[in-house]
């Protein structure tokens, strides 16, 4: 194959996939990049000429862009918006990054799965979090067996905002941040576990929480909860606990507990850093009851950290490259991708129905898709502001007369 021909649609996050292609100069190209804003559109071409990287084409419209002669197409348009586009792109045979989520209902999880299947061609979920050195070494110590058979892990999205943050994420009145259920986010929180873990969830129960002080913008933002907590039991038997995108002040972390030790990064564990901890009749071999420290770094992590969100920016477009070229399998499929954002709606449903457990479909069986195939509840509106069919946040949930369990 020669080098790789990638576009880019929609380039406030876009921008940063835009840095990373261009560094992979020896087997990738820019072709083109696609937003309806003109200011984001400059901005990527005047990125691609500081980086040396010249003939870059700019579109406003979806159509013309993915016809213009490309391998893969990284798409980081609206949240709520990646399966229709990823379908279209799908199906003219061009292989798809997509940003999280997969789909933004069970019915488009469906149709997505069915058309990769189709089509044959690769699908990736754009999720980066596991990407970091500290998450790839307690990956390391799971599947190298240091900590044992898995029985617990935790992960929390913390992103709390003021007011003049809040509205630069939610420029108009119909963005998708202002009617996002909390459970909705939950790829950057779920899937570093399910990396590490090499598990996939079964079931999935929730609670949500509301926050007064968030109530204050639901003028711009209706979304007015402050976290939502899943629970899932995951297929190696373990229990998992996460949030979705939460407002809570306080430093994201992720735990994951064996039989024999745990391993933790972030809240109190210094950026970079791996807390471990053995049964102290369970010690490794050269290792200590307890240990805080930095873990070796690899060659492509010593590339990757010079991008984003801890190098985790750079390995989303270095694993596609890598599967393209070598056939190099990879973690985060649409299946994987199907099973999280079903953990995330389902997730919500059980918010809205006092905590029930709901079942997540395996996204591989037809079987098992067949059965969800038509649902399309969601929490979005459409552009001019039509669609919603489910609340979005607790309190309006409670108006409407579902059970939130207070
Ligand atoms: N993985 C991460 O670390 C990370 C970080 C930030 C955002 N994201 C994800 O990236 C996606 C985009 O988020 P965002 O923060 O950039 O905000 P956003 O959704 O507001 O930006 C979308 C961009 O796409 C453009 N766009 C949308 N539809 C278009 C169309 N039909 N034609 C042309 N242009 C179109 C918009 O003009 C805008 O510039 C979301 O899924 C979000 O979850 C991921």
């Amino acid at each position: 194959m020669d080098k790789i021909r990638f576009g880019v649609f929609g380039l406030w996050r876009g921008e940063a996939f835009v840095q990373v292609i261009n560094t992979f100069k020896d087997s990738a190209v820019l072709v083109s990049v696609c937003d309806r804003l003109e200011d984001r559109c400059k901005q990527a071409i005047s990125i691609c000429e500081k980086a040396g990287v010249t003939g870059v084409k700019c579109f406003s419209d979806f159509d013309s862009f993915i016809d213009s002669g490309l391998d893969v197409v990284v798409l980081c348009n609206n949240f709520h918006m990646h399966a229709p586009y990823a379908i279209r792109a799908l199906k003219k045979g061009i292989h798809v990054i997509s940003e999280c989520t997969t789909g933004s209902t069970i019915k488009e999880c469906v149709e997505l799965c069915r058309v990769v299947e189709e089509t044959g061609c690769k699908y990736m979920i754009a999720e980066n979090y596991p990407f970091t050195n500290s998450k790839l070494e307690m990956a390391r110590l799971c599947r190298e067996g240091y900590l044992g058979i898995i029985q617990y892990a935790e992960g929390e999205y913390n992103h709390p905002s003021d007011e003049s943050e809040l509205r630069y994420l939610t420029p108009y009145q119909y963005h998708w941040r202002a009617w996002m259920p909390r459970t909705y986010y939950v790829t950057h929180s779920m899937g570093p576990l399910m990396y590490m873990t090499n598990s996939m969830p079964v079931t999935v129960n929730a609670r949500a929480v509301h926050s007064p002080q968030l109530q204050q913008f639901e003028d711009f933002r209706p979304n007015y909860d402050s976290m939502g907590m899943m629970f899932c039991m995951m297929d190696n038997g373990a229990l998992f606990r996460f949030s979705g995108s939460s407002d809570l002040p306080t430093p994201s972390g992720y735990r994951v507990v064996g039989e024999r030790g745990s391993a933790e990064c972030g809240r109190l564990v210094p950026p970079g850093q791996v807390y471990a901890h053995y049964n102290h009749w369970q010690i490794p071999e050269g290792m200590s009851r307890t240990q805080t420290y930095n873990p070796v770094k690899t060659e492509v992590m010593r590339k990757a950290e010079n991008f984003g969100h801890g190098g985790g920016d750079y390995y989303i477009i270095y694993n596609m490259i890598e599967a393209l070229l070598h056939d190099t399998p990879y973690f985060f499929d649409v299946y994987k991708g199907a099973a999280m954002s079903a953990t995330a709606i389902y997730g919500w449903r059980s918010v809205i129905n006092d905590g029930k457990t709901y079942h997540i479909p395996d996204f591989s069986n037809e079987e098992e898709r067949k059965k969800v195939e038509d649902d399309d509840l969601t929490p979005f509106p459409k552009e001019d502001g039509s669609g919603i069919t489910l609340p979005c946040s607790t309190m309006d949930a409670k108006k409407q007369g579902y059970n939130i369990g207070i």
